[in-house]
């Protein structure tokens, strides 16, 4: 078990992928996909203004179906992405020149896949115990003058408040449900500029982008998708029964839907050049 100190606060030994969202699980893949259609365009863009483009090797790890890694291939035109996961089954579905998958754990010690110009993660280390060591770990993978790029998700509707309807009650329940089978923790993402800072970055920033929430979108099916997936999970919070989640997909359909979704927050930090 690690502990708050080191960014994790895990209750169990649980890990993303075994707990919820099983790989083998009919429909995962689509589920990555609705966060995709949801993102990409944010994200790419971001990697554009930093710079990704030709003659970059570029890392994306917990690289899901592959649409970033593709879309740096095809939008910024980069020489090569190496994408890992821990099940790459998703990625070899759709071999693309340039993309190579590797499948490995990136909290195993031995995880030493060389030294690239962009290092990203997105959804990746919310799920993972050791939080700064992985931050560590991932700037250490980053060649000098390159940069290191973390998205993960932000819930900006906690306030003095919060709202007791199904959809609030549903959200909260889900962040709950999820540190308690397998340790997602969001809590800590707001310090991500100084753990990149700590870890020898430099020129840190960071952005947050909230997606609307309107029915039929790709967020709110996302949503609704990961409820069932995880619905045990929720459940087992004590926070809500079956019928309140059905509520909360219900209200996510409906034209009478006017709530905030968690959004993603990116931030990210340059490798400082070697001394000549
Ligand atoms: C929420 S998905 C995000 C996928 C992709 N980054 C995206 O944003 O579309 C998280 C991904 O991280 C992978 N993952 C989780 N823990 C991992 C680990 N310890 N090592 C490698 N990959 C991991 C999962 O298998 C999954 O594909």
């Amino acid at each position: 078990m690690t502990t708050p100190q080191d960014g994790g606060d895990r209750r169990d030994d649980g890990r993303y992928g075994e707990a919820v969202f099983r790989p083998e699980q009919a429909g995962e893949d689509d589920r990555i996909d609705l966060g995709a259609l949801t993102y990409d365009d944010t994200t790419l863009t971001r990697l554009l203004k930093l710079g990704a483009g030709p003659h970059w090797h570029c890392l994306d790890v917990g690289a899901g179906t592959g649409t970033v890694a593709r879309g740096l291939l095809r939008r910024a035109g980069v020489a090569a992405v190496l994408a890992v996961d821990r099940d790459v089954r998703f990625l070899t579905a759709h071999p693309t020149p340039g993309l190579t998958a590797l499948e490995a754990d990136i909290t195993d010690p031995s995880f030493d896949p060389g030294m690239f110009q962009l290092v990203h993660a997105r959804f990746v280390l919310m799920h993972l115990p050791s939080r700064q060591e992985a931050i560590t770990r991932l700037a250490g993978l980053v060649a000098p003058g390159g940069v290191l790029v973390l998205s993960d998700a932000i819930d900006v509707s906690a306030g003095a408040a919060p709202p007791n309807d199904p959809y609030s009650r549903t959200m909260r329940a889900m962040w709950q449900g999820l540190r308690d089978t397998i340790g997602t923790d969001i809590t800590w993402v707001t310090r991500y500029p100084q753990l990149l800072h700590a870890a020898g970055l430099r020129s840190v920033a960071a952005e947050v982008h909230v997606p609307p929430l309107m029915p039929g979108s790709p967020i709110s099916r996302f949503w609704g998708g990961t409820w069932d997936r995880a619905r045990d999970a929720l459940v087992g919070t004590g926070l809500v029964d079956d019928h309140v989640i059905d509520e909360a997909k219900r209200y996510l359909d409906s034209p009478d839907c006017a709530a905030l979704s968690p959004g993603m927050i990116t931030s990210w930090g340059w490798k400082p050049e070697e001394a000549p």
